[in-house]
């Protein structure tokens, strides 16, 4: 099967990109206002869910200027490859499978576009990433679970649902963004009410029901024009020597669970990959159905760096922002210095970055992050 293909690259936060960040307005909340603004919604904070911001993905082909990152990995999607994600810890693996999934959503219309299907992994029962029966028995009720939670959904939220999988235009799709982890893709028609009846007919599936069930998934979304992908962004946790190591894990999940997906649902994959797996014996690297690898770049410098706060600065105020507006250029190139000393980690980064907005603004004055703010609160980590 053939999925459709569509243009996603050079899609910035909010759909700007590098090159319209250039005009901006005068009257945009600048200098202490802002820093108070972005401290008040914690938009450095690292972790989206405690800043609550949505939005603040800068595609790593707008950082790098090219089309081997976002654009690479939608087209991979839209020509039904099974991709591995590639990257550290913190690098932007979630951040990019999220964006790229989104965009793909948005840019097809009814009848036409990608369903992700994320399937988490991370606190499950080890016999969901070591068994490939328990896994799928896992994605069967992990769609059961979406398809139900479709009708909980408040009013408002299924209108811009609808509104989103009517793909009209883009401005309209712009402000339905997709919350609640409710896919788009659920309010096509009544799929919602068809997965909801297949996932549930049978109770404890036998393996050759299973496997039934799971051609009976990937054929009802067929059936609705949508191209079903599974996307597993939270496998990349399980390291060698960490507090809960779980690294037992990697071999029998991408040496038997993810090649039976492969073998046995007619879908799309896309699945986040910690780089230092690639080094262990069990990771399938040659076996040839995980088929393409996009490895996220490291951050080229400190202007890379001051395009992810102007995203969050962005998306607090809802003006665009500039480069310059959080952090001064000293200020940019400490927190890019720190970024390349330590693991590549976007992560951390925003952390000290977070951490610097307290410092820049304890001190009463500042009008930006400078360097010296993000030196003292690198001492104080
Ligand atoms: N390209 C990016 N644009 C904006 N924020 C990013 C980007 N890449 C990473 N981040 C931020 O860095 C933090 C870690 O990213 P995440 O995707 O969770 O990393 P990983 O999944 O590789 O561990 C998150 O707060 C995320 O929002
Ligand atoms: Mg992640």
């Amino acid at each position: 099967m053939t999925a459709p293909t569509g243009e996603t690259a050079g899609r910035g936060w909010d759909g700007a990109t590098r090159a319209e960040v250039v005009s901006l307005p005068m009257n945009r909340p600048c200098g202490q206002n802002l820093l108070q603004m972005m401290h008040q919604v914690a938009a450095l904070d690292p972790s989206p869910v405690r800043s609550g911001l949505t939005g603040v993905h800068v595609p790593f082909d707008v950082l790098t200027a090219s089309t081997n990152y976002e654009a690479a990995a939608a087209a991979a999607v839209t020509s039904t490859a099974r991709l591995a994600v590639i990257g550290p810890s913190g690098s932007g693996k979630t951040s990019f499978i999220g964006h790229v999934m989104d965009a793909l959503a948005h840019t097809h219309g009814v009848g036409q576009g990608v369903a992700a299907l994320r399937i988490p992994v991370d606190a499950e029962d080890p016999a969901v990433v070591t068994e490939p029966a328990a896994f799928a028995a896992h994605v069967v009720r992990t769609v059961a679970r979406l398809a139900s939670s479709q009708g909980r959904i408040p009013q408002r939220q299924a209108r811009q649902h609808r509104m989103a999988a009517g793909a009209v235009t883009r401005a309209r799709q712009r402000g339905a963004s997709v919350t609640a982890g409710v896919p788009t893709w659920l309010a096509h028609g009544d799929l919602a009410a068809q997965l909801q009846s297949v996932t549930t007919s049978v109770h404890t599936p036998t393996g050759a029901e299973l496997s039934e069930l799971a051609d009976t998934v990937v054929a009802t979304l067929t059936a609705a024009g949508l191209y079903p992908v599974l996307v597993i962004d939270d496998s990349d946790t399980w390291l060698a020597g960490t507090v809960a190591d779980r690294s037992s894990n990697v071999a029998p999940f991408f040496g038997r669970v993810l090649p039976a997906v492969a073998r046995d649902w007619n879908a799309g994959l896309v699945v986040a990959v910690h780089e230092s797996y690639l080094t262990m014996p069990e990771y399938p690297r040659r076996d040839g159905w995980l088929n393409t690898e996009v490895r996220l770049p490291r951050l080229s410098g400190a202007d890379a760096v001051g395009l992810l706060l102007a995203a969050r600065a962005s998306a607090t105020t809802h003006q665009p922002a500039g480069v310059g507006d959080v952090a001064g250029p000293e200020g940019l190139a400490n927190l890019h210095a720190d970024y390349i000393a330590g693991p590549g980690s976007v992560r951390q980064m925003m952390s000290l970055a977070h951490t610097a907005l307290t410092v820049a603004l304890d001190g009463g004055s500042a009008q930006r992050l400078e360097g010296a703010h993000v030196a003292a609160a690198r001492a104080s980590l």
